[in-house]
């Protein structure tokens, strides 16, 4: 069967780098474009385009926007460092930008290209100007896979979830759209599926520039959530994007409208999904609730093996 076409918006990001490669085993990936979030964009493109030097990608990477679309830019530095892959050291990047121009590139993909997914794992600044500047993408698109948002407490706030606070503005567009299928990996879907420090030993066992390199992401990754939150695993949020359009007979979802709160002092970004029985708002969204982790988790570890 035929590899799904995606689009992937990301800000790399220790989860997005596992995520660039794993979509680039299990899918076609037209286009990579970046946006500002965990680091702001000049690091998030290089972080992105060091992942395809490192995997050997001819995948084109586009940057976007460098700043949400109303409130000012915010970053995750605790969680992934000052350049967004803090941890492993890494060689310097000799691969260039395709454009500046990730909004276009996403419109003029759709454009030419039937059943293109966009599978967003970062702020969705990139994907609410592109369905803003051509609303004929919308009717077009396969659907949108995203990471983003929780039916249950966040982690930027109590109610709000990093990639929908950052811009919640977008997200409010982006939700309300009107793509026909959606899919949500909230994070009471991905802190399902966490990596333990078993996995990075074992990486670093196979050896191989990736498997080491993740390795590397990985300890860092782990140690952040070792520090904060006393844990001993780290949820793999962006790969369950890629997954739940590769591998959706993992997930168990439920078709829930969603909308996005855009000003509350305390819930800005919280993703307010009508979970009421007999409710008649219409769903915009599969919200992902259950996934096979173990399965999950094998085909993340064996897509990164696999570049050895
Ligand atoms: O809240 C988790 C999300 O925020 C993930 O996409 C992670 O990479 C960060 O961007
Ligand atoms: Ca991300």
């Amino acid at each position: 069967m035929a590899k799904p076409r995606i689009i992937l918006d990301c800000d790399p990001g220790h989860d997005d780098a596992v995520a660039i490669l794993l979509a680039a085993c299990e899918c076609d990936v037209l286009a990579i474009t970046t946006v500002s979030g965990n680091a702001p964009l000049e690091m998030t493109t290089a972080n992105a385009l060091l992942m395809c030097q490192l995997a050997g990608l001819d995948t084109p990477v586009h940057a976007g926007a460098d700043r949400p679309l109303l409130v000012p830019a915010a970053h995750a530095p605790r969680a992934h460092g000052a350049t967004g892959r803090d941890g492993p050291r890494w060689p310097d990047v000799h691969l260039a930008a395709a454009s500046n121009d990730a909004v276009g590139c996403i419109i003029e993909t759709v454009r030419a290209h039937d059943d293109v997914w966009l599978v967003p794992v970062g702020p969705l600044t990139n994907i609410a100007l592109a369905v803003r500047q051509a609303p004929d993408i919308v009717g077009r698109v396969a659907g949108i896979s995203l990471m983003g948002g929780s039916v249950g407490p966040g982690n930027v706030t109590p109610t709000a979830e990093f990639n929908v606070w950052a811009d919640p503005h977008a997200s409010q567009i982006v939700f309300a759209a009107g793509v026909p299928l959606v899919r949500m990996a909230g994070l009471n879907l991905t802190h399902q599926l966490r990596v333990v420090p078993s996995e990075a030993a074992s990486l670093r066992k196979q050896g191989g520039i990736v498997p080491e390199f993740v390795a590397g992401l990985f300890d860092f990754y782990l140690a952040g959530y070792r520090e904060r939150a006393g844990l001993d695993a780290a949820p793999m949020h962006d790969p369950c994007a890629v997954l739940a359009v590769t591998h959706p007979e993992l997930f168990t979802f439920g078709a829930r409208h969603v909308d996005v709160e855009t000003s509350g002092v305390l819930t800005r970004g919280m993703t307010v999904a009508d979970e009421r029985p007999g409710t008649d708002a219409t769903p915009n969204c599969e919200v992902a609730y259950g996934i096979d982790a173990v399965a999950a988790l094998e085909l993340i570890i064996d897509a990164v093996r696999s570049y050895a």
